[in-house]
């Protein structure tokens, strides 16, 4: 649902596609995934990865009716706070240049743009 607002992502996966390339691949770190309820549902969710080198930022999202109320923020930072108890000192996020709302998310954490 979040995905399908990122600029130029195309058709979201099909659910067996999804478990293939984002679940069952060497990377996937379960203790990584961090997820916001409201009563029993998902309303947000950031997918970190640990990588040899260094911590990928694989997915972050909050649905639509949730937005704007500082819940990435909130998700991240469990996310760098989880990066940083691993040992790493690096995190890096990947995001197409059209989507504001995420580089901004991420400049307001404190991320710096790599071109
Ligand atoms: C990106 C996304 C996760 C932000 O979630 P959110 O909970 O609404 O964001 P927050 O309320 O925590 O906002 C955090 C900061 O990001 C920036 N921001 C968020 N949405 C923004 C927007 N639409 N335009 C500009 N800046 C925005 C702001 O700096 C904001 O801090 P501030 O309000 O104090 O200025 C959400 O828009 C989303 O799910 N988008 C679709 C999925 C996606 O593109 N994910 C990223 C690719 S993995």
């Amino acid at each position: 649902m979040c995905a399908a607002d990122i600029p130029g992502r195309g058709p979201f996966y099909t659910y067996d596609e999804y478990v293939a390339q984002r679940i069952e691949v060497p990377s996937f770190t379960p203790d990584g995934v961090f997820v916001a309820l409201r009563g029993g549902d998902w309303i947000g969710m950031s997918a970190t990865s640990l990588r040899p080198e260094y911590a990928f930022s694989d997915m972050t999202g909050v649905l639509a009716a949730h937005r704007g109320r500082h819940l990435s923020l909130a998700l991240k930072l469990l996310a760098v706070r989880f990066v940083r108890a691993a040992g790493h000192r690096r995190l890096v996020a990947c995001h197409h240049a059209a989507n504001i709302a995420a580089i901004m998310m991420n400049r307001r954490l404190g991320f710096v743009d790599r071109r």
